[in-house]
């Protein structure tokens, strides 16, 4: 029942024919890194539709100039800018309140998250070193992989410049919480609309652990029930890579995901009271130096972590399974961190 009432809305905020009048003072800036990309361009696509938004920053070292000028005929108010390139990019950062980062390569078949690393890595350094020199504030949120690693980096950027506010970096793992819901209401015969199941930990492998026992509605699960939903929300991710056959990773369903995450973020960025979503933060209070949970979010960023409820027996050993996995791949963010400043 407690969760039941932390359900985030599920229907993104989109703007609707002849929809009320523009409030200028909760309207926000935001940025997408990454806007030419697979993932970038729908999620452009869907923050034009938001009434949320007052200017929209397209950033790309290529094509965003043609992504901009598509979008930008969409007849919302959202007003778009494009910027192509890094003489560009401290523009199209100035004065936003949310960034969004899908840039970066995404997996082909037969790679994991970890093999993506050193470019990518070096991709979000680059991009939050600028988000530290033109937006400090802004609330960055990342999408490129391995979001384990590139969390950790980001954070020790934002230390070096003096401007590290940790209630404002956020790995997005709506996606898992999206799946989740899916395979749970397919499995079960529930309307995934309804069903909200926390996932924790982190955004990789092992490291994802939905928390099957907390789903609300409440719903049993056999053991072989927990097992093969816990292995397929696991691997949706590489089932798209798989069927997509060298064409690229999960965009669209991500695009929905960093949009419906972005949403969140907006509500509560404009006060709207208990606000919720699971994301990938720093979490100097636990064991691990950054955990997935469910984050109440407010006014200034992640107001608090909502803590991992009662484990059942099965998610406590799948937690210390993932530790070792977990770890190491912050280590290794930290590490590459320490390497690049
Ligand atoms: P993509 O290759 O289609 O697009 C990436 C875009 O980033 C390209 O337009 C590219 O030009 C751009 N880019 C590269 N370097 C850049 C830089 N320095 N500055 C700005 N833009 C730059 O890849 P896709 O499919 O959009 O995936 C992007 C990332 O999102 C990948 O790392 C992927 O692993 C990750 N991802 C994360 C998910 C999550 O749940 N957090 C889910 C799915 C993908």
């Amino acid at each position: 029942a407690r969760l039941m009432s932390l359900i985030p809305s599920v229907t993104p905020k989109l703007i609707r024919h002849g929809s009320t009048s523009l409030q200028s003072n909760k309207v926000k800036k935001v940025a997408v890194l990454g806007a030419s990309g697979g993932i970038g361009q729908p999620l452009s696509l869907l923050l034009k539709l938001s009434p949320m938004i007052s200017n929209l920053s397209l950033y790309d070292i290529q094509h965003a100039k043609g992504v901009g000028a598509d979008v930008s005929h969409i007849e919302t108010r959202v007003k778009v800018k494009a910027y192509v390139g890094n003489d560009e990019l401290a523009d199209a950062l100035k004065g936003m309140d949310l960034v969004l980062i899908p840039a970066g390569v995404p997996r082909k078949s037969g790679m994991t998250r970890d093999d993506l690393f050193i470019t990518n890595a070096t991709i979000v350094a680059d991009l939050v070193s600028a988000c530290a020199k033109n937006c400090p504030r802004a609330i960055i949120a990342i999408i490129a992989n391995p979001v384990n690693s590139t969390v950790p980096i980001a954070s020790e950027i934002m230390k070096a410049y003096n401007v590290y506010d940790e209630k404002k970096i956020i790995g997005v793992t709506t996606l898992d919480v999206l799946r989740a819901a899916t395979f749970v209401a397919e499995a079960k015969g529930l309307d995934s609309t309804r069903v909200f199941v926390p996932v924790i930990c982190g955004h990789s492998g092992n490291t994802i652990i939905p928390l099957l026992s907390q789903i609300s509605p409440p719903v049993p699960f056999s053991q072989p029930e927990l097992d093969s939903l816990t292995y397929r929300i696991r691997n949706a991710g590489t089932e798209v890579v798989e069927a997509k056959a060298g064409a690229g990773c999960a965009t669209l369903s991500m695009a929905h995901a960093a949009a419906r995450f972005s949403f969140s973020i907006l509500d509560a960025l404009n006060g709207k009271a208990g606000t919720i979503e699971c994301g990938y933060i720093a979490s100097p209070e636990t064991e691990f130096k950054y955990f997935a949970t469910p984050l109440l979010l407010g006014r200034n960023g992640v107001e608090k972590s909502i803590g991992l409820g009662n484990l059942s027996e099965y998610e406590t050993k799948l937690i210390e399974q993932a530790k070792h996995e977990l770890n190491a791949n912050i280590e290794k963010g930290i590490d590459f961190a320490k390497q690049y400043l």
